[in-house]
């Protein structure tokens, strides 16, 4: 398995010279953009890597599947489901205008920056401090690393920059969308989207995932079967935002991107797989990652469909 996931980076390097790291959040634009690394983690708990996969990155909006789950353990589906829909948008993540004309009730769906605001809206605690502390705790459980934190930087960076979200988040809020302190909610959202981690960080997520709720490492079941489904249908529909259709016809696994360059991708039943290269291309996608992604569908037959 390492030999072949060391052709893999091998073989879609010269992707990254296609794509462009973020600079909307200025802090990202630090980043090498011909970093390119993999890890696959087997439900035997088995874990192999290669390129860059030690190195941290930034998750972004690949927190928005920690968020969804710890959501939907605080409230129950019912309730998030009634704040946020199910369906993929076809519209680029931070986009303002499904929410306006399309469906005035509620987001799309969770992936999208609008959707992840209102579920982030939902996740528990009595302070700021307590909701971003059970949101690291519950990263580090589902990592099995102790030491996962945010980039204060990171954070800092895009709390300056991202009028886009706080446009998106007033605009819900309005329209009676979300509740609570809208400056807070988009605090604990930037935070959250600033967690560091690497690709074996993620692909132990993405372990957990496939594994229908179970830590392979450990046995523990951290969420149902049922959320565990619907996290992975909701990736498959909405996960790379409007790349998800072309995504799921060449490649055919539920994951899940952010402009940091990560993709964090769940095999059902067979295996959690963590991609980093942070040049992206127009859809804010990892350009390599997404290359590399599709030649060990292939080469191992991943495809769900
Ligand atoms: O809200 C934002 O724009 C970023 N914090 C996260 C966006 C993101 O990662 C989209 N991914 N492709």
């Amino acid at each position: 398995m390492e030999n072949l996931l060391t052709s893999l980076v091998n073989n879609n390097i010269s992707y990254t010279k296609d794509g462009n790291v973020a600079s909307y959040i200025p802090e990202l634009s630090k980043t090498n953009p011909s970093d390119l690394g993999i890890c696959v983690v087997n439900l035997d708990g088995k874990e192999y890597g290669a390129g860059d996969f030690e190195k941290n990155f930034s998750i972004q909006s690949i927190s928005k599947v920690i968020s969804l789950m710890l959501a939907i353990l605080d409230n129950g589906q019912r309730e998030v489901f009634s704040k946020v829909g199910m369906e993929p948008t076809g519209d680029s993540f931070n986009s303002i205008v499904s929410l306006e004309v399309k469906n005035p009730h509620k987001p799309f769906n969770p992936m999208i920056n609008a959707g992840a605001i209102a579920t982030t809206a939902l996740i528990g605690g009595n302070t700021l401090e307590e909701k971003i502390e059970r949101l690291l705790e519950f990263t580090r459980k589902i990592t099995g690393n102790d030491n996962i934190t945010y980039n204060k930087d990171v954070y800092l960076s895009e709390k300056q920059t991202g009028n886009r979200n706080r446009a998106l988040a007033y605009f819900m809020k309005s329209n009676g969308l979300i509740d609570g302190d809208v400056e807070e909610i988009l605090d604990l959202y930037f935070r959250q989207c600033s967690i560091e981690g690497n690709c074996r960080d993620i692909a132990r997520i993405g372990a957990v995932v496939a594994n229908d709720g179970i830590i392979p490492w450990s046995g523990e079941r951290v969420i149902s079967r049922e959320v565990s489904r619907i996290v992975k249908t909701i990736m498959v529909t909405c996960g790379m935002y409007d790349a998800s259709g072309e995504f799921a016809v060449h490649i055919g696994i539920p994951a899940k991107s952010g402009v940091g360059g990560g993709i964090l991708a769940s095999v059902p039943r067979r295996m959690g797989i963590g991609v980093y290269g942070p040049a992206l291309d127009s859809k804010g996608n990892s350009i390599a990652g997404i290359q590399v992604l599709q030649e060990l569908s292939k080469e191992l037959d991943l495809s769900i469909f």
